[in-house]
């Protein structure tokens, strides 16, 4: 009897052992620490592994995660050399969150400064503020040492001159004349509204230039840190800020409910707070897949085609995603690694 229960005995003992070095994992879905981070930026999401593994802290992970995608231009969309607005000039918006103290800094509309979440994390830790924006938070950057570059490139010129060319289309105007749909600026206001129509056509911000690094990092003990980094939209208006540097909007954390972040288009993704309302979601102990569909399905009913995707996860660091499906977006893309992964993996989820 005894020899006949040693072996079995013995393998769940190895069981128990593998287990215990793998950091009690139960699975792919929840082990912490965990980096989760929008789109395919697998550097980011190494750069935030390492960084937490070398001992840094879950800000310093998303700081840095995030940073290394306004190094990389990840995409065009993150960084200097993207997305120049009417006047050819590339701003960057981006914030950080400490899910721990619920502190936010963020810029937005930050000129001639590359690591705009560099900046942000300033904002936390050397003001009282939450939110710079403009030439003055480019004033604070230079203040706190960041080096003042211009942020065009050839690749940023060519983008701008190829749309000048093609008489400044597609732009954000509507009720203008010169008629916007046609022309380009400088326009003053039309006395005749249009009905607008929200389809496909309409859509101005799409997954070919709107690609938003959003970081998830949950440590070990469960302290949670969220952020965001972005150059914002193709030919946007001088002034326009997106989601990204929004806290509740381009991302959220709280370290006793869960993280979420966004990526899309943020001209109608910051109305719904979708990443606020996905952690409130998750605090009720809704599963995280669910919260992030939950918030897409919100904002489908007022707007059926707006471009948009949230990741999410929960303090005991399982995850998930949901975007919105459109022609040519029918999955998205996005990063994850925690100790039973090993290693940054790309998953995809199909959209709904
Ligand atoms: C501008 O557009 C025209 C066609 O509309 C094209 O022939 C020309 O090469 C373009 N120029 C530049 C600089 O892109
Ligand atoms: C979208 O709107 C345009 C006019 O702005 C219209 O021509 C087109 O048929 C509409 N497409 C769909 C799919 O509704
Ligand atoms: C996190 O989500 C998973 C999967 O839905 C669930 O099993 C777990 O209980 C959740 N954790 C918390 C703290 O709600």
């Amino acid at each position: 009897m005894g020899q006949r229960n040693l072996l079995p005995r013995r393998s769940l003992l190895l069981y128990l052992l593998l287990q215990a070095t793998r950091g009690f994992s139960s699975g792919g879905a929840s082990s912490l620490p965990l980096v989760l981070n929008t789109w395919a930026f697998q550097k980011a999401t190494e750069t935030a592994w390492n960084t937490l593994h070398s001992g840094g802290s879950e800000l310093d992970a998303v700081e840095k995660g995030c940073g290394q995608c306004e190094i990389e231009q990840c995409d065009g969309s993150v960084g200097y050399g993207g997305s120049p607005d009417e006047h050819g000039e590339t701003t960057l918006d981006a914030m950080i969150m400490d899910g721990n103290t619920m502190k936010v800094g963020a810029v937005a509309d930050l000129r001639r400064i590359k690591n705009a979440i560099g900046v942000a994390r300033k904002v936390i830790e050397h003001t009282r503020h939450t939110l710079l924006v403009g030439e003055s938070a480019s004033f604070f950057a230079e203040s706190m040492g960041f080096p003042s570059e211009d942020l065009t490139t050839q690749k940023s010129l060519s983008i701008y001159l190829k749309w000048l060319n093609q008489s400044c289309q597609p732009n954000f105007w509507k009720n203008v004349i010169p008629d916007a749909s046609k022309s380009c600026g400088p326009y003053k206001q039309s006395a005749v509204f249009v009905k607008e129509e929200q389809n496909v056509s309409e859509r101005r911000i799409d997954v070919h230039n709107h690609d938003t690094i959003g970081m998830i990092v949950i440590g070990q003990a469960g302290s949670i840190a969220a952020g965001t980094s972005t150059n914002g939209a193709n030919h946007k208006i001088q002034g326009r800020v997106g989601d990204s540097p929004i806290a509740g909007a381009g991302a959220y954390a709280d370290s006793t409910a869960g993280a979420a972040a966004a990526t899309g288009d943020g001209d109608v993704m910051m109305r719904f707070l979708p990443s606020y309302q996905a952690v409130e979601y998750m605090r009720t102990g809704m599963d995280p897949t669910m919260a992030c569909k939950k918030v897409i399905s919100r904002i489908q009913k007022y707007v059926p085609y707006f471009f948009g995707a949230v990741i999410c996860a929960n303090t005991s660091g399982s995850y998930g995603a949901a975007c919105n499906k459109l022609p040519g977006f029918t999955q998205f893309h996005f990063m994850a690694c925690n100790p039973s992964l090993r290693q940054p993996s790309e998953e995809i989820v199909d959209c709904i």
